[in-house]
């Protein structure tokens, strides 16, 4: 398959049919998530991560960060914990735009485009216009909770895992998800193949896929 279409979401139904038009229908934008995970599952420590990989990270970051089309925009999709450490060194990313995930906060903090009260509202929002119309893909970023409920959504075609080679001691753990369904890719454009080394720690980068229906 070539690079750019297997980038592309994966549909085995009428897109052309549920791209949004005057009627309101919507626009379905794959939604996927992306997560680094230690042998033990774990993602978190105190609020931060349990790992210092730089060369993992800036993986991390490019990934949210591309977009096959020029112009497009990804939206992101934080927790409000999850952002919390990197609100004022990381933004603003390139091509993004911030939706901080919260039933607390009533102001966007900087660089945060939209607050939104539930995963539905943000879904919700991404496949409207007028965002819609500029948007290519949805990244969950994380927590446990935006994890767990973007993955049973039926628009999310990729989990995209680095698998850290190792236990490390965590209080906050990925989600369960079903490796019958979502299957790992063997080999995936863009994604470095083998095991990478950093500061002493091996991992690898995974992508789990599952074509996906737009119902
Ligand atoms: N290894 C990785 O790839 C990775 C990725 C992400 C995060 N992490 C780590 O995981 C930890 C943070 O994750 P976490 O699960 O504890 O917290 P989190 O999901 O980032 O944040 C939890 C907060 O986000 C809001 N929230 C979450 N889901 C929501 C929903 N469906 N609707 C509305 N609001 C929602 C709530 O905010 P309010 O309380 O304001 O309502 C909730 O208290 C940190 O240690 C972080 O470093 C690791």
């Amino acid at each position: 398959m070539h690079f750019i279409e297997q980038l592309k979401p994966r549909v085995s139904c009428h897109l052309s049919f549920i791209m949004c038009d005057a009627e309101g229908r919507v626009d379905p934008k794959p939604i996927r998530l992306v997560a680094a995970v230690s042998r033990n599952m774990g993602i978190g420590q105190k609020g931060d991560l349990p790992w210092n990989l730089p060369n993992e990270f800036k993986y991390f970051i490019e990934k949210i960060t591309s977009v096959v089309e020029p112009g497009k925009k990804n939206l992101i999709i934080w927790g409000r914990k999850t952002l919390e450490p990197f609100a004022e060194t990381l933004l603003p990313l390139p091509n993004c735009i911030n939706a901080l995930l919260s039933r607390t906060l009533s102001s966007a903090p900087e660089y945060v485009h939209y607050v939104c009260p539930s995963m539905m509202d943000a879904i919700k929002m991404a496949s409207t216009p007028p965002l819609s119309e500029n948007l290519e893909t949805i990244w969950v970023i994380g927590g446990v909770e935006p994890y767990a409920e973007a993955m049973k959504h039926s628009w999310c075609d990729q989990i995209h895992i680095t698998d850290i080679m190792e236990d490390f001691d965590c209080d906050t753990f990925f989600p369960e998800f079903d490796r019958d369904v979502f299957k790992l890719a063997k080999e995936f454009p863009g994604i470095p193949t083998g095991i990478q080394e950093e500061n002493g720690i091996k991992y690898a980068f995974q992508v789990y896929q599952r074509d996906v229906l737009f119902t």
